[in-house]
């Protein structure tokens, strides 16, 4: 990806389904100097997500498509991400699979960030899974996003301590502190920053 800077920034676009911390941790971001993206569009599937917030807050553009008709829902994305020049997709914490057909308009410029050291614990309840099956480590990863669930190429990853006292709550909690830290870092290197 070609490296740009400053009013040059890449037009990205934050898709999110809920709380939005990660969203937050990247608008923060953007807003540096050395951050190669701004965040132009925030697109949820989830119209109550508290994330949203952030989207006013910040005076972003924000949208919401409904995924009980996901073809439609994905056309009218893709409509939505063209008007508005977007040329790079960071999912942070969207819980919704993306179609094949959808992420071909988009190669190679899709990331997503998951609460594990990937390729160990794909999917849902990651933390829970990690601490019944006594790993002594967890994580975060930040990976590009292909039609096969969390196993696209990997860009960053950061290893977490689990300690004998964590819940999954209490691990979710540390591992979502280096996620917003992680992300950033993803970024600058998929720019060669
Ligand atoms: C984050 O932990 C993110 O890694 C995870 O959801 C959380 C969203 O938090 N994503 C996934 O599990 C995707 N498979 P946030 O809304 O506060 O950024």
């Amino acid at each position: 990806m070609v490296p740009l800077t400053g009013p040059n920034k890449v037009k990205a676009a934050v898709f999110i389904s809920g709380t939005g911390s990660n969203l937050k941790s990247l608008i923060k971001f953007s807003k540096t100097k050395k951050s190669p993206i701004s965040v132009s569009l925030i697109l949820t599937d989830n119209s109550k997500a508290k994330g949203l917030d952030f989207a006013n807050i910040n005076k972003i553009k924000k949208k919401t498509f409904n995924f009980k008709k996901k073809n439609l829902a994905e056309k009218r994305m893709l409509i939505e991400l063209k008007k508005n020049k977007i040329q790079i997709i960071c999912l942070a914490g969207f819980m919704k699979i993306l179609s094949k057909s959808f992420i071909k308009n988009f190669k190679g410029k899709i990331l997503n960030i998951h609460p594990s050291l990937l390729p160990k614990y794909k999917g849902l309840n990651t933390h829970q899974r990690a601490i019944d099956n006594k790993e002594k480590h967890s994580g975060c990863t930040v990976h590009y996003v292909t039609s096969k669930l969390d196993s696209g190429k990997i860009i960053l990853k950061k290893k977490v301590k689990i300690s004998k006292k964590d819940t999954s709550k209490t691990l979710a909690k540390k591992i979502l502190k280096q996620e917003h830290i992680l992300y950033p870092k993803a970024l600058l290197k998929v720019f060669n920053l």
